[in-house]
C-alpha cells in the first residue's frame, strides 16, 4: 500500500483534513502537492480543534512526517505562523520537509492577486485573496521565486528584480498603486532563511526512497476537483492541479506508485466563491444546511454556499480521478429532513443530459434533476457500523454509491475523529 491519493471531490471543504487525520497513524509520510494557504482544514481531535491552511493535516500525528512538495505556493510568514502556533499547543513540526522547487508567494503576489479581483468587478472569482493564482502565474511565466533561491542573495535580488519591472509597470500604470521595492521582498525573503534551511529537502528523492523502502505515502489534495484548473469550472477555479494527477507533477513521484486515490465526498454539497453551482439552494433549506453543517469557510470565514448532491460532478469525479473509494462525509446534517432530494441528471436547454457538460455555458444553464429519498429522524453521530443506520439512511447511502460510480468506503457521522463508519479498508487494497 505505498502510495495513497486523497482529493476532493466536489468544490472544496469536503473533510479532506479529517480524512487524512483517519489514515494519518498508518501512514510514514504526509505529502501537501498543490495549492497553499488558500486551503482550510479543520480537524478536531478530542478537545481540541486545529485549523490548517499551509500544513499537511497529518503533521498532527506523531510519528508522520510531513511534506510541502513543488508542486505547492508558500507564504513563509503562514508558514511560520502555523509552525509557531502548533509548538504552543505541544505538536512536533520539527520532521517537516520543504521542496527546494516549491514557489514563494511574495507581497506582491498578494496585492496583485486582491488588485486583478477588484479590476473583474462582475467577473470576480471570488478569491482567498492568499496571492495564489499570481504566483502560480509567475511559476508558468517563467519568472516566479523558488525556495532553493532564497539561499543565494545574487539570483534571489535578479529574479524579484526581473519580477518586479513588470509588474511594477502594471501596478502603477494600470492599476494606480504604488511601486513596490525590491528591496523590501528580497530583505522579507532572506530573513526566513536561517530558519528555513534545515527543512528544505530535495522531497521527490526522499519519497522515492521512501516508497522503494515499502513505506506508506499519503498525498493530501487541497481544494478540489471542480476547482482545479484544467478540469474545473474554469475560470471560477484555483490556479492549481487539485485532482490526482497533480499528486504526480507536484512531487515527483510517478503515476505507477498510485495505486489508492481516495475522493471526499459530502453527503450534499458546498461552495466558497463564485462560479456555477446547479444545485445551490437560495430557500430554507440552503440556510438549514449551512447553519447545521457549519458552513462558514475556514479559511475566509465566508458563508458557504450550500446545494444538494449532484451525483453527475461525484462520477465526473471518479473519472477524472480513477477513484478506487469515496468517503462519504457530513452524513449526520442530513438527519432531520423529511425528504432528501438528489441531483441524478440535468435540464440544458430542454434536453437532459446525464452528465457534467464539456461546455461552461451549458453547466452555467444546467438545472438539476432530482430523485427524491426519504429522510430520517434517529442521530446517527454514535452509529460505528452500517448496520446501525437507519434503513431510510443506508437507502441513502447505497443510492448515492450507485448513482456516483465508486464504492462508499467511509461515512462521516460527525466532525470527531471517531466519528465514522468504516465499509472497506481504506488501506486495504
Ligand atoms: P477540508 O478543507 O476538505 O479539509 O474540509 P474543511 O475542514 O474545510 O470542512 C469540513 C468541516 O466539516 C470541518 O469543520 C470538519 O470538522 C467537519 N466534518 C468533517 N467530517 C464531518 C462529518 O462527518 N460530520 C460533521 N458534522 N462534520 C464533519
Ligand atoms: P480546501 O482545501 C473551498 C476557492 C475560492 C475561489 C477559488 C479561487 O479547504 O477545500 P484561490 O484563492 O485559490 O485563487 O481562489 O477557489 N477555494 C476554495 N474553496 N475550499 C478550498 O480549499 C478552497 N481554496 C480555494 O473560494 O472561489
Ligand atoms: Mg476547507
Amino acid at each position: 500500500m505505498p502510495a495513497v491519493v486523497i482529493i476532493g471531490a466536489q468544490w472544496g471543504d469536503e473533510g479532506k483534513g479529517k480524512a487524512t487525520d483517519l489514515l494519518a497513524e498508518r501512514i510514514d509520510y504526509v505529502v501537501k502537492f498543490n495549492g497553499g494557504n488558500n486551503a482550510g482544514h479543520t480537524v478536531v481531535i478530542g478537545d481540541e480543534k486545529y485549523a490548517l491552511h499551509l500544513l499537511p493535516s497529518g503533521i498532527l500525528t506523531p510519528g508522520v512526517i510531513p511534506v510541502i512538495s513543488n508542486g505547492v505556493v508558500i507564504d513563509l510568514e503562514v508558514l511560520f505562523y502555523e509552525i509557531a502556533a502548533l509548538n504552543a499547543r505541544g505538536i512536533d513540526t520539527s520532521k517537516l520537509r520543504v521542496s527546494a522547487n516549491a514557489h514563494v508567494i511574495t507581497a506582491y503576489h498578494r496585492t496583485l492577486d486582491k488588485v486583478t479581483e477588484r479590476f473583474l468587478g462582475k467577473r470576480q472569482i471570488g478569491t482567498t485573496g492568499r496571492g495564489i493564482g499570481p504566483t502560480y502565474a509567475d511559476k508558468i511565466n517563467r519568472v516566479g521565486i523558488r525556495i532553493q533561491d532564497i539561499f543565494d542573495e545574487n539570483i534571489l535580488r535578479q529574479k524579484v528584480e526581473g519580477a518586479l519591472y513588470q509588474k511594477n509597470t502594471l501596478l502603477t500604470k494600470v492599476y494606480n498603486r504604488k511601486a513596490i521595492a525590491a528591496d523590501e521582498i528580497v530583505a522579507d525573503l532572506l530573513s526566513y532563511a536561517d530558519r528555513l534551511r534545515p527543512m528544505v529537502a530535495d522531497t521527490a528523492l526522499e519519497l522515492h526512497q521512501a516508497l522503494e523502502a515499502n513505506q506508506t505515502v499519503l498525498f493530501e489534495g487541497g481544494q478540489a476537483t471542480m476547482l482545479d484548473v484544467d478540469h474545473g469550472t474554469y475560470p471560477f477555479v484555483t490556479s492549481s492541479n487539485a485532482t490526482a494527477g497533480g499528486a504526480s507533477t507536484g512531487s515527483g513521484i510517478g503515476p505507477r506508485e498510485f495505486k489508492t486515490v481516495i475522493g471526499i465526498v459530502k453527503a450534499y454539497t458546498t461552495r466558497v466563491g463564485a462560479g456555477p453551482f446547479p444545485t445551490e439552494l437560495f430557500d430554507q433549506s440552503g440556510e438549514y444546511l449551512r447553519a447545521t453543517g457549519f458552513e462558514f469557510g475556514t479559511t475566509t470565514g465566508r458563508p458557504r454556499r450550500c446545494g444538494w448532491y449532484d451525483a453527475p460532478i461525484a462520477r465526473y469525479s471518479a473519472r477524472i480521478n480513477g477513484l478506487t473509494d469515496f468517503v462519504l462525509t457530513k452524513l449526520d446534517v442530513l438527519t432531520g429532513l423529511k425528504e432528501i432530494p438528489v441531483c441524478v441528471a440535468y435540464e440544458v436547454d430542454g434536453k437532459r443530459v446525464e452528465e457534467v457538460p464539456v461546455s461552461q455555458s451549458d453547466f452555467h444553464h444546467a438545472k438539476p434533476i432530482y430523485e427524491n429519498f426519504a429522510g430520517w429522524t434517529e442521530d446517527i453521530s454514535t452509529a460505528r457500523t452500517f448496520d446501525e443506520l437507519p434503513k431510510t439512511c443506508q437507502d441513502y447511502v447505497l443510492a448515492l454509491e450507485r448513482l456516483s460510480g465508486c464504492r462508499i468506503s467511509a461515512i462521516g457521522v460527525g466532525p470527531a475523529r471517531d466519528a465514522i463508519i468504516v465499509r472497506h479498508d481504506l488501506l486495504g487494497a
